[in-house]
């Protein structure tokens, strides 16, 4: 039926039925907070490129954990920076090493807070790839894979709730998965970094976790961002491997990416907001030319609608406490 018959306009004219009508919602419960965690005692260093973000020493981590949590934020995501780093980052893989510690400390202090630990040897490396290097500077996927599971399984014995692999070789997930099973954690999830685009919107990211490159760039590993059917691929594979989740990263500028996702898996989909999409958000604000909360919001409420069931996202601290969702 065609104007004057239809008009689109009348169900909007009051909020009652606006609300009525409303396709997409974002709550808490979709949202997970990314942490960072460093060695040391009362440490909460600034994030120059990421205002509002930290690194904090264990100590630090659990109170931000119980504010957290208290919020309503019931899931995190933790990212690693150790006091020492090694050639192939098996550091990580240990059971004093930075992550399996702030797990145990988490599980014991505040055991209701879901934890998610990232997995990669970014930050763990001299070199700062994200895994062993052949003679050639190239970054060996078999060899790195045994670090990947090394690491996995340091982290389920440390208690983590659900392991995110974020390397992007191949083949990892069947790895971990059979990694995991083997040592009786079958019932440990993978949220797979599936389609992982080699972005410069990571940059304020490896300020943080001190994780940049020291030579060339990640884009043997990482996607292009000019692919789509590529990415189809990736999360194809991640599935028959046996991942739980999977994931798209980052998120704003491959709503694309997270809409053919969900028109061709029937698969839980996360996506993650990444740094760069954060700092952007920031640096307008504190500039006083766009209004904050509406415009995070709106970008949340645009991920979810791409297809996303959850988000990683740096706002959620400050959007539970805006109560801008619920
Ligand atoms: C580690 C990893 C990165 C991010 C998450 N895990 C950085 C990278 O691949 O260089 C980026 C997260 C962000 O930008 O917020 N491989």
């Amino acid at each position: 039926m065609a104007f004057p018959i239809t008009r689109l306009r009348r169900l909007r004219m009051n909020s009652i039925t606006r609300d009525m009508m409303c396709e997409t919602s974002v709550s808490l419960n979709n949202l997970i907070m990314p942490l960072f965690v460093c060695t040391g005692n009362n440490i909460k260093n600034p994030i120059n490129s990421m205002p509002g973000q930290y690194q904090l020493s264990i100590d630090n981590l659990i109170v931000k954990c119980k504010d957290l949590l208290k919020l309503g934020i019931r899931s995190i995501l933790l990212f690693g920076i150790p006091d020492h780093k090694d050639e192939t980052g098996e550091c990580a893989a240990h059971d004093h090493a930075i992550i399996p510690k702030a797990i145990r400390a988490i599980k014991s202090q505040v055991p209701d807070l879901y934890v998610i630990a990232d997995v990669c040897n970014c930050e763990y490396t001299v070199h700062g790839h994200c895994g062993t290097l052949t003679s050639d500077g190239q970054v060996d996927n078999d060899a790195t894979l045994q670090t990947l599971a090394k690491q996995c399984v340091a982290f389920a014995k440390a208690g983590v709730d659900m392991v995110a692999p974020s390397d992007m070789m191949d083949g990892r997930i069947g790895f971990i998965r059979k990694a995991l099973d083997n040592n009786g954690f079958t019932n440990l999830p993978i949220m797979a970094y599936s389609a992982k685009y080699a972005s410069a919107f990571y940059g304020p990211f490896r300020d943080a976790a001190e994780s940049a490159p020291k030579f060339g760039d990640r884009k043997s590993y990482q996607m292009s961002p000019a692919n789509s059917n590529e990415a189809l691929r990736e999360i194809e594979q991640d599935i028959i491997e046996g991942a739980d989740i999977v994931m798209v990263k980052p998120a704003l500028p491959y709503l694309d990416i997270v809409r053919r996702t969900k028109d061709n898996f029937n698969m839980p989909i996360c996506a993650y907001n990444v740094s760069g999409e954060y700092s952007m958000v920031k640096a307008a604000a504190a500039n006083g030319w766009i209004d904050e909360k509406r415009i995070v919001n709106e970008i949340l409420i645009s991920i979810r609608r791409a297809g996303a069931d959850m988000i990683i996202t740096y706002h959620a601290e400050e959007v539970a406490k805006w109560g801008i969702v619920s």
